[in-house]
């Protein structure tokens, strides 16, 4: 049983339902605005926003693809997003389509000049109308390979700059930033050539997580943790992110990048550097984005022999679903996958980070599709007691955990006595629970993204030299990867990975947890 902490609750007098707040009156141009990521996410958030008051009371948003529609058949794409994504808190009908009022669609070729002329008139129109002033935002959501030309369209088109100095022109790039560190570094010129960094939001959505920003909060916002968190204590770090989810229709996209391009350079990194990164001056985009960087340039590289013995990738086969007995496919068998693809579904790793705070400290990285559980959590595994006082016992380590998704929380867990005349003690664990604590579903990580860029906020974006650091970390593992055929499928669906996994932790005499 885990008693909760309740008094954590009880202590939240009045808890904000937002933290984010209102931004500048602007238009936000979606490029991609007919795809998944648009509809599932972008649109939703932007609607959330708007309900809670965040969006300034005067915006226009344009969606530009190459798809053609009307604006009503865009409103109209926008409100059933709205309906079937939006958190539920906030999808109301009667603000949906006061939303979609606010929504226009403009298609076209994006290698067509005139298109982005057509863009730049509609933007105009829309300014005047709505009365906005001219701040302007793109989000890039189109397939990667084609930010490079919007880019240039948009400079050409007059776009990237204002004439007027006093308004300001941001633009949200989406992952993949790149598909390894020369692309990367392509990208980055390309778009420095055009756009000033500070003018640049590239997107990781897991730094829009309420528990991934919590964790800098527990952190540094409480006094108690931070002695802990060092070599001294700290046993090993274990970061997970796996999905139940396969490939689903993503197979065009998922071929081409796999799970080491899709997770471990961008959202696992990402964790893995706001756990181990040095407490900020302030919280702010230069501070914290300096310290991440620190801790990416720490990270031991990987070598051809230390990947043979520290990494393990895996490729789901056939299995059944973890909560019902119904078959799932082999990834192979997937629409659209090739039958001998060698795309990896699954990837764990063993980092060191070489400096004073983690040396000889292993961060245990693994993630994957179709695994047992829809879980994404940080662990921090500390030390065993010196001395066993109580023989006879064998118990797990402390663990503080933090649980990024789905149930949001923190946990630490420590050793009891049970009731009774004998000594005896098992592990229990104090928890504290966003939604006991908080209420409110899901927050949505890509509303928090947008206002903060809205609001001129970069703290939670990457920078230039970030993302080439991630790049330079898996730039090895890519390459070992693409020298030698694997034995795929090493794992059967909704199972927890390759036998290997398990294998490159026990060889230290440790565990995955089971999660
Ligand atoms: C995306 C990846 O960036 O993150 C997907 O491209 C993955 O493959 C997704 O499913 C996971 O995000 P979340 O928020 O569902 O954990």
């Amino acid at each position: 049983m885990s008693p909760p902490l309740q008094d954590v609750a009880d202590a939240v007098e009045s808890a904000p339902s937002r933290s984010v707040s209102p931004a500048d009156p602007c238009t936000i141009v979606i490029f991609g605005a007919s795809g998944d990521l648009s509809r599932r996410k972008l649109i939703p958030a932007l609607y959330s926003l708007a309900a809670q008051d965040c969006l300034a009371r005067r915006f226009a948003i344009i969606g530009f693809a190459r798809t053609p529609m009307t604006d009503e058949a865009f409103q109209q794409t926008a409100v059933d997003s709205v309906k079937k994504f939006a958190d539920s808190s906030t999808a109301n009908g009667e603000q949906c389509s006061e939303f979609a009022k606010a929504l226009a669609y403009v298609s076209g070729e994006y290698h067509h000049a005139e298109a982005f002329e057509k863009l730049k008139q509609r933007l105009e129109e829309l300014e005047r109308a709505h009365q906005l002033n001219g701040n302007r935002l793109f989000y890039l959501a189109t397939p990667p390979d084609i930010y490079p030309l919007v880019v240039e369209q948009l400079h050409k088109a007059g776009l990237a700059k204002h004439p007027n100095g006093q308004l300001w022109v941001r633009i949200i790039i989406e992952k993949p930033y790149g598909r390894d560190l020369a692309s990367a570094q392509k990208l980055n010129e390309s778009v420095l050539n055009v756009f000033e960094e500070s003018q640049i939001y590239r997107i990781d959505h897991y730094l829009g997580k309420d528990t991934v920003q919590n964790l800098l909060v527990l952190r540094f916002g409480n006094g108690i943790f931070e002695p802990l968190w060092n070599r001294n204590l700290v046993d090993h770090v274990q970061i997970t992110a796996g999905e139940t989810l396969g490939v689903e229709q993503r197979a065009a996209f998922y071929e081409k990048t796999g799970a080491t391009r899709d997770m471990i350079q961008s959202h696992v990194l990402q964790l893995t550097s706001l756990v181990a990164l040095e407490p900020p001056a302030m919280f702010d985009a230069t501070a914290v984005r300096n310290e991440k960087i620190k801790v990416l340039q720490a990270i031991r590289p990987f070598t051809p022999e230390s990947i043979k013995t520290d990494v393990v990738r895996g490729q789901y086969g056939p299995g059944s679903a973890p909560d019902s007995s119904s078959l799932l496919a082999g990834y192979r068998q997937e629409p659209g996958v090739k039958p001998d693809s060698w795309t990896e579904t699954y990837v764990a790793a063993k980092i060191q980070i070489d400096n004073w705070r983690w040396a000889g400290v292993p961060f245990y990285l693994r993630t994957g599709k179709r695994l047992g559980k829809r879980v994404s959590e940080i662990a921090i595994e500390f030390r065993r007691a010196p001395h066993l006082v109580f023989r006879g016992q064998d118990l797990a380590t402390n663990a503080l955990v933090l649980n990024i998704q789905p149930d949001e929380g923190i946990s630490i867990s420590f050793h009891a006595k049970l009731p009774g005349q004998e000594m005896r003690l098992k592990t229990v664990t104090m928890d504290f629970s966003y939604q006991s604590a908080f209420g409110g579903g899901e927050r949505s990580a890509y509303a928090t993204l947008i206002n903060d860029c809205m609001r001129g906020d970069a703290t939670l974006f990457d920078r230039a030299d970030g993302v080439e650091a991630t790049w330079k970390l898996v730039d090895p593992i890519l390459e070992a990867f693409q020298a030698h055929r694997p034995k795929f499928p090493n794992y059967a669906a909704g199972t927890w990975g390759p036998r290997e996994a398990d294998e490159l932790l026990e060889r230290d005499g440790r565990q995955w947890r089971r999660l």
